[in-house]
């Protein structure tokens, strides 16, 4: 049965969504109908098809009472819109669905899994959130809440852990038909951990074992944990709140972070830890496996703590990052576009072997919707800084700039349009090849990817930029450099 509160999403969609022109979207990047989005949920493969869900608030454009917006896709770039998932509309949900995961179920249903917020007024006056686990099981369109819910509460987290930071369930199949899903939670000394819990059917859940504690080491609250396997190896994610920054690896604030090691008998052993993204609007990461094997990782494309900068009269605020296809290459965890946006290239540019001495244009290389590919190299004396300017005209700019001297690569928005005194700037270590650094670069609008070697780092960014700022430029500074451009146009409506 569709809740009053589902319904009156729903109306809300079908009464205002088609205001909003495709133009104010991105071309391929998932979007909520209207109003506002953060974590991707539920990321998951159900009858041919994969499905994403999203915390959304259609009402506006700021974080408010939590739904699950839904859509779903065949190949990660055309995705269609369906109906408002969930609501927030029982006595143990009221304050919001949080985030969680979903799966298919032996039997053709559709099973997910999500936090269901109380907010409770303690006797002294004071408000605390309460967090469990719920399900709701539906055919990909419609979903029935599970009368068994809340199916995890406070009862089952280990003593002196809080039932206050108990969310963002994962959840996944085993090869032995039994489910498994990660929980964040906080311990007793104020830090994060990732629970692990096992059921037979989907809707008796009991506890396994802590899976890793942070300990106060990488940041407080872990908030959106995945755990799977990849290329021999056993990946833990976490989006951590309260990172404090460490060198250029770990910037301040809302994290995120894989850690790579080994998971037998129940027991995971931490042996590497990275960054995932470099840039400054990447969290809530989740992951999934594609029909053919694949690992593929999708995110918000935003920031907590710059979400409050909205451009003036959005009427859509928030997207998900382009899905990425993930391996391990030397210990690290390596990230690729999605194969499929190749299917969807257009026109091509490329040069070879351009010296680059000063600033220079390119004849037919600008635009704000590409996949571009730029390789640089010394020529020569070494050369001070190589800089590749997009969405540039005389107003703005935003650059990445190449160091060689110190293998550092900087990221700077300041004058994409934005209106905000809020963080710009990221740098960030990378590994050059021969001298040589390889740059791909993903643009959809307000959105720039940077894919650095071949995946080896990645950046994300959002931009405020108008989209008549279309120039792009290739500058060395202090001597010259020599580059090879590949740069594809993007079109959809090409049959892929
Ligand atoms: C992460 C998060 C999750 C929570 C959701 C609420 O961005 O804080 O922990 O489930 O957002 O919208």
């Amino acid at each position: 049965m569709t809740s009053e509160k589902l319904q009156q999403a729903r109306d809300f969609e079908a009464q205002y969504v088609p205001f909003i022109p495709d133009s104010e979207r991105p071309l391929f990047h998932v979007t909520g109908g209207i109003g506002w989005i953060n974590d991707p949920n539920g990321f998951s493969c159900y009858k041919g098809e994969y499905h994403l869900f999203y915390q959304y608030h259609p009402y506006s454009t700021k974080w408010n009472s939590m739904h699950w917006g839904h859509v779903k896709t065949r190949d990660f770039i055309r995705w269609e819109r369906l109906p408002v998932a969930l609501a927030p509309d029982q006595e143990y949900d009221r304050d919001g669905c949080f985030s969680g995961g979903a799966v298919e179920m032996p039997d053709g249903r559709q099973l997910l899994m999500y936090t269901g917020v109380q907010r409770v007024r303690r006797e002294d006056g004071l408000l605390e959130e309460y967090q469990t686990q719920c399900i709701a099981v539906g055919d990909g369109v419609d979903y029935e809440k599970y009368e068994g819910d809340p199916v995890l509460t406070g009862a089952d987290i280990p003593e002196g852990n809080s039932p206050l930071d108990f969310r963002d369930p994962k959840l996944w199949r085993e090869p032995d038909g039994t489910y498994r899903a990660v929980v964040g939670n906080r311990t007793a000394d104020g830090s994060g951990a990732v629970l692990m819990y096992k059921s037979e059917d989907g809707f008796h859940w009991r506890f396994v074992t802590v899976v890793d504690a942070c300990r106060n080491e990488y940041g407080l609250m872990w908030e959106c944990p995945d755990f799977f396997p990849l290329d021999g190896k056993q990946v833990l994610v976490v989006s951590p709140q309260d990172m404090l920054a460490l060198g250029l690896e770990f910037h301040a604030g809302n994290g995120n972070i894989a850690f790579l090691g080994s998971w037998e008998h129940d027991r995971f052993t931490r042996e590497k830890v990275q960054s995932i993204d470099y840039g400054i609007d990447f969290y809530a990461a989740q992951t999934m496996e594609t029909y053919d094997g694949r690992r593929v990782m999708i995110a918000w494309m935003q920031n907590w703590a710059t979400s409050n900068c909205q451009p003036l009269n959005a009427r859509i605020f928030g997207e998900m990052t382009l899905p990425r296809e993930l391996t391990i290459r030397n210990g690290r965890l390596i990230q690729n576009p999605v194969r499929e946006l190749e299917h969807y290239h257009g026109h091509r540019v490329a040069y070879s072997d351009v010296l680059i001495t000063g600033e220079t244009n390119l004849p037919g290389v600008s635009g704000r919707i590409l996949d571009m590919t730029v390789t640089v190299r010394p020529v020569g004396n070494a050369y001070h800084a190589f800089r590749l300017n997009v969405a540039k005209d005389g107003e703005h700019v935003t650059y990445i700039r190449y160091k060689p001297e110190m293998n550092v690569l900087r990221v700077d928005r300041s004058r994409c349009g934005i209106r905000y005194d809020v963080v710009h700037v990221r740098e960030f270590q990378v590994r050059p090849r021969n001298g040589e650094i390889k740059l791909r670069l993903v643009m959809d609008r307000h959105s720039l990817e940077l894919f650095v070697n071949d995946g080896e780092q990645a950046a994300t960014f959002i931009i405020y930029t108008p989209e008549t700022a279309d120039s792009i430029s290739f500058q060395a500074e202090g001597g010259a450099v020599l580059v090879d451009v590949e740069k594809y146009e993007l079109d959809l409506d090409k049959e892929a």
